[in-house]
């Protein structure tokens, strides 16, 4: 069953909305794909489309944790939590690319599963969420700024 995008899952109401949204794109179409037919091009695609993102996502994600003031012992902890997601993608794709027959395919896709799981249910919970109030508090400091800046650059 598909999963759905809900209000309480967004954080920044911008790109890291943008991007979680895209994440449960891919993983609604692997389960649509993948889980039901178990079928080799779109596992192969799927796990090609979550390197992509996880690698831009993350990218952003700290960037954009980092200039919200973020504490740094907290920056570390998420940093890492990406880090081991980069990890568990990789040995996925390694189990994919030397998996030979049926039984090992299926064994992928439940990996695949797995990680996906941990990555809506936990990560985001855990790591992403918490997020919210500095990313808001973040948006109010530089909004009077951005607005200072075209009204000083409107009269030059
Ligand atoms: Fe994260
Ligand atoms: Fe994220």
């Amino acid at each position: 069953m598909a999963i759905r995008w809900r209000g309480k899952l967004s954080i920044d109401g911008g790109p890291l909305d943008a991007d979680h949204r895209h994440l449960l794109a891919i993983v609604n179409r692997f389960d649509a794909d993948c889980a039901a037919e178990g079928n080799r091009p779109a596992l192969q695609r799927a796990l090609s489309d979550l390197r992509q993102f996880a690698r831009r996502h993350f990218v952003r994600e700290e960037r954009l944790m980092r200039e919200a003031g973020y504490p740094p012992e907290r920056v570390r902890e998420h940093e890492n939590a990406h880090r081991t997601l980069i990890a568990r993608l990789g040995t996925l794709v390694r189990h994919y690319e030397t998996s030979a027959g049926d039984d090992d395919l299926a064994e992928v896709v439940w990996e695949t599963a797995d990680l996906l799981k941990h990555w809506l249910a936990d990560h985001l919970v855990r790591f992403d969420l918490p997020l919210k109030p500095y990313l808001k508090r973040s948006a109010r400091l530089s909004a009077p700024r951005a607005t200072a800046a075209r009204f000083w650059a409107a009269r030059a």
